[in-house]
């Protein structure tokens, strides 16, 4: 009797309320309050991303050469920046992106960012620095391809600034088996309930993955907009 009543209740739920992305949006941020206080101990805080950056790769990676893979490239701006602080002729970068902006809608709270907003009509960035490349197309196309033709055995830097939930799931799915302890990923977005927390919540959560968060950046109005973790 209780389970029919369950499922009466259940259909007409199913048929009342809206599909509405702005009120999954406010389920999901009390999830990040949860998160805040599970994992904001001791790390370091930031104004800009760039302080974070310098942080990371001056106290944690230090000297060592890096493996880095920026996935949302746009016109450069983070993955030149880490070439030029990270100066160790045996670290490479690989920047990823179609170049042709967002693959779909990225949906906020107040507002929607369109689909191909980002694009550089196609054109790469440009760097004389020959330990860059860079790799064009959906991330969904080009990765499994990059990963058999590619041997990672440095510290595996990887920077998620995708936006999207799709993109961001799939690269660190994708990427799993190089997730190793010591694998330090950013998230460019992560406030940013619906998508690059979601797909790190998914991801660890189903991968069984645990990390520390190694900083953030934090203005009076801001809620953790960058991370950077590490895996342990
Ligand atoms: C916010 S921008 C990157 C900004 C850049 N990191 C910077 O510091 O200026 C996000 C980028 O992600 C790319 N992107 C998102 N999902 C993608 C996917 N599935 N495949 C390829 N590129 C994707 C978009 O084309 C866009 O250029």
């Amino acid at each position: 009797m209780k389970k029919k009543i369950q499922n009466v209740f259940k259909k007409f739920l199913i048929s009342a309320l809206p599909s509405s992305e702005r009120a999954r949006y406010l389920a999901y941020l009390p999830k990040l309050r949860e998160w805040q206080s599970e994992h904001i101990e001791d790390h370091k805080i930031f104004k800009k991303r760039y302080g974070l950056y310098e942080y990371v790769n001056s106290e944690i990676i230090k000297e060592v050469p890096i493996d880095y893979l920026e996935f949302g490239v746009y016109k450069g701006r983070s993955i030149k920046y880490w070439s030029e602080k990270n100066g160790n002729p045996g670290s490479k970068f690989y920047g990823f992106d179609t170049f042709e902006g967002l693959p779909e809608k990225w949906p906020g709270f107040i507002s929607t960012i369109d689909k191909n907003h980002f694009s550089t009509d196609g054109i790469l960035p440009h760097t004389e620095d020959k330990r860059v490349s860079f790799i064009k197309g959906l991330f969904q196309e080009t990765l499994k391809s990059f990963i058999s033709d590619n041997q990672f055995h440095k510290r595996l830097v990887i920077n998620m600034d995708a936006d999207l939930y799709s993109s961001t799931l799939y690269v660190l799915t994708n990427l799993d088996e190089f997730i190793v302890p010591g694998t330090i990923i950013f998230f460019d977005e992560f406030s940013s309930v619906l998508s690059e927390f979601r797909a790190l919540e998914d991801y660890t959560g189903s991968y069984l993955r645990k990390y520390r968060l190694l900083g953030a950046t934090k203005t009076p109005n801001d809620f953790y907009s960058h991370i950077a973790i590490e895996i342990v």
